[in-house]
């Protein structure tokens, strides 16, 4: 199929947060897709350049330049051009910005662009979006992990890991799965209003609590404590973003309440605290340079899943070095740290290779788009991360996913306790 794009527009919006992002709409000969990006707060040095202004509006947040790039460059070239498919059109991309990092165009232009023309792609063939990426019989529907108490870069407590989550690998259904977050979530609410008052039930940046600690495992015994409440224990597992480089300076962890522990004995601290815990899973535990910290991890807990964010930043060239050195067995895939959808598939297929897992991540900074749930089920890999079962940016995603399992009926499988196997080592074919 070719695909003619006959128009294109850019403007900026807000996204959860309050600060501008960049939505794109094309429309091809028989299709239409509007499409808008997240945006990190805890961010790693080795993702492609989300362009700002810089000056004085939005200070300094807002995103005119790149709307710019998608209405005075990108735009007037995408009409000009036929494409063949998503890696024609997304290609075409990166080579009109010609860097390393998509500086010029700014990833937050391109990946716009790169979504609303799988949009496009969809509405051409007649398929769902999720289906675009993938034909098979049978799909896979994520183990949703939920982000239920935020610290770190996204909240305003001092707890220093950035997030806590829930895993229903118990439920039977994703449906189910999203009705274990919510009782959880409410019953968590209601121990740390009884614990700390209620003006501590307020949220961080994800929807989740943000209750006043300074340290990082009474946050574990209080989800604990509410998974126990409603009684969803052995169905609901827990799980962690440490997100270990905002509070390394260089030598030490500050992991709150004063305590700084050099490398060798913060290991022994992480590690013990995800064993005591029984985590399932465990993302960036330690700094997003020290690949040899996550070799010895990965190889000593071969039960933990460890999942690299900011280690692999969704980078083929760290990637390749992960699988070379053994750091993780799962990729965190975040489409705006690469910045073209076609860039971020391969980046999944090298996860896969390796026989590493992959888990689809939402942003801090949020919008009402749904496209990553789409993508979780096209790509089968099992596991999506959305923050917390509260706020709209975050339901988006949860209820497109409800909408897409009742679509599927018998013909999608909600992955369970196999979060961790991507459909493909399940007998799916991609
Ligand atoms: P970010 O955080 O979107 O603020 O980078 C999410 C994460 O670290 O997974
Ligand atoms: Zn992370």
């Amino acid at each position: 199929m070719v695909a003619r794009i006959k128009k294109t527009a850019a403007r900026a919006i807000l996204d959860s947060r309050g600060i501008p992002t960049v939505e794109v709409e094309l429309e091809t000969q028989n299709g239409c897709g509007r499409a808008s990006v997240p945006s990190g707060a805890s961010k790693s040095s080795f993702e492609a350049l989300e362009l700002r202004d810089g000056g004085k509006k939005f200070f300094g947040y807002g995103v005119s330049k790149a709307v710019a790039s998608v209405n005075g460059i990108i735009g007037p070239k995408l009409r000009q051009t036929a494409f063949s498919g998503q890696t024609d059109f997304d290609e075409f991309l990166i080579s009109l910005d010609g860097t390393k990092n998509k500086s010029k165009l700014g990833a937050n232009a391109i990946l716009a662009c790169s979504m609303a023309f799988s949009r496009c792609l969809a509405c051409e063939s007649g398929t769902p979006l999720y289906a675009s990426f993938s034909k098979v019989r049978r799909y896979c529907l994520p183990v949703p992990f939920f982000n239920v108490i935020n610290g770190g870069a996204h909240a305003g407590n001092s707890i220093a890991f950035q997030e806590y989550l829930i895993a229903p690998v118990g439920a039977k259904t994703f449906a189910e799965a999203a009705q274990y977050a919510s009782e959880i979530y409410h019953a968590l609410r209601g121990l740390i209003s009884r614990q700390f008052g209620r003006s501590a039930t307020n949220v961080g940046d994800e929807g989740g609590f943000a209750p006043p600690l300074s340290d990082v495992a009474t946050p574990l015994e209080l989800v604990s404590r509410a998974i126990g409440e409603v009684g969803l224990q052995g169905k609901v597992s827990i799980a962690l973003d440490v997100a270990a480089t905002s509070f390394f300076d260089g030598k030490k962890y500050a992991i709150g309440g004063g305590k700084r522990l050099g490398p060798g004995e913060y290991f022994d601290f992480v590690e013990g605290l995800a064993k005591t815990h029984r985590i399932i899973s465990v993302e960036d535990p330690f700094c997003e340079t020290d690949f040899a910290a996550f070799s010895k991890f990965t190889r000593e807990n071969k039960a933990i899943q460890v999942v690299g964010d900011d280690l692999l930043s969704t980078n083929p060239v760290r990637i390749a070095r992960g699988v070379r050195t053994g750091a993780c067995n799962c990729l965190l895939l975040k489409p705006n740290q690469i910045g073209t959808l076609a860039e971020a598939v391969r980046a999944a297929n090298l996860a896969y290779g390796a026989g590493w897992g992959v888990m689809v991540s939402h942003r801090s900074g949020e919008t009402e788009d749904t496209f990553i749930a789409d993508l979780a089920v096209g790509l089968g890999c099992g596991q999506i991360k959305l923050g917390a079962c509260a706020r709209g940016e975050r339901t988006a995603k949860i209820n497109q996913l409800i909408r897409i399992e009742g679509e599927l009926g018998s013909n999608g499988k909600f992955a369970g306790r196999e979060f961790h196997r991507p459909a493909r080592q399940l007998g799916f074919s991609l």
